[in-house]
């Protein structure tokens, strides 16, 4: 069974704030993109990583891909993205060669997820699993409200699901090439992550641990704790 990896890194990251496109901004010092691009590589099992890049910007992603060392093992391909993440993850696999038949796909906004986790993801796939998640327990009560029409006002809580049987997804999600591809052919309409298409289609899902340091880079404080975790690991 041979892995690629398919990372969506075209968005703009205006949750972040100005500046450059979020997966080529530094984090200790490398682009984002490069220490996603490194997750995936680490693990034995990938031996191709496709970077989906902002649409005017495959080609400054080539030459960082080419000026920062992969494994021997492990090649890339870049490809633009497009208007939505859905719509990025699609022009990545539409370049993914045929001899693969396993595919994970990884946000460029984890570039710390442990190699552990995308092993993790990679073996439920290979032991059968059609669409993996990491996923952990989530540490606040989640509320269900009926948004309000004007952004801060009040807003009444609808529902209040069992925090228990919560859990928050991360990427890598793993799947099997052909049924995340019937994914992105058929289901249509607005979907956050991968795995949610693969569902629409009635197959199932499954979860395995995820892990606290494959957080998403959203917000400004997100990139103190990416800094705060890198810092950590060069100790
Ligand atoms: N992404 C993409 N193409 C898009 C939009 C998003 O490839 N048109 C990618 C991002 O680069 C990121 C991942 O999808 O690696 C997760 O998206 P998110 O965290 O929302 O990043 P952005 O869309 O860049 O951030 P924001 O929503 O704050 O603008
Ligand atoms: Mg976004």
């Amino acid at each position: 069974a041979r892995t690629a990896a398919v990372i969506p890194a075209a968005g703009r990251g205006v949750r972040l704030g100005p500046g450059a496109p979020k997966a080529l901004r530094a984090l200790g010092g490398t682009p984002m993109l490069i220490h996603a691009v490194r997750a995936m590589a680490a693990s034995r099992h990938v031996s191709l990583v496709i970077v989906v890049a902002p649409p005017d910007g495959a080609g400054e992603v080539k030459s960082l891909l080419d000026a920062h060392a992969l494994p021997e093992r492990t090649d890339f391909l870049v490809v633009p993205g497009g208007q939505s993440r859905q719509e990025s993850v699609r022009l990545g696999l539409d370049a993914l060669p045929s001899d693969y038949d396993i595919v994970l796909v990884h946000d460029a906004a984890r570039p710390l997820v442990p190699v552990d986790t995308v092993d993790a993801v990679i073996e439920a796939v290979r032991e059968g699993a059609p669409a993996v998640v990491p996923a952990l327990p989530l540490a606040d009560t989640v509320k269900q409200v009926e948004p309000a029409a004007v952004p801060g006002d009040p807003e009444p809580v609808v529902a209040t699901p069992e925090r228990a049987r919560l859990r928050a997804v991360q990427t890598p999600q793993g799947f099997d090439r052909a049924t995340l591809v019937r994914a992105h052919t058929e289901v249509t309409g607005d979907v956050t992550d991968d795995a949610g298409m693969v569902e629409q289609l009635g197959l199932t899902v499954v979860a395995v641990p995820g892990h606290e340091e494959a957080f998403k880079v959203t917000r400004p404080l997100d990139l103190v704790l990416a800094e705060a975790v890198l810092a950590r690991r060069r100790l």
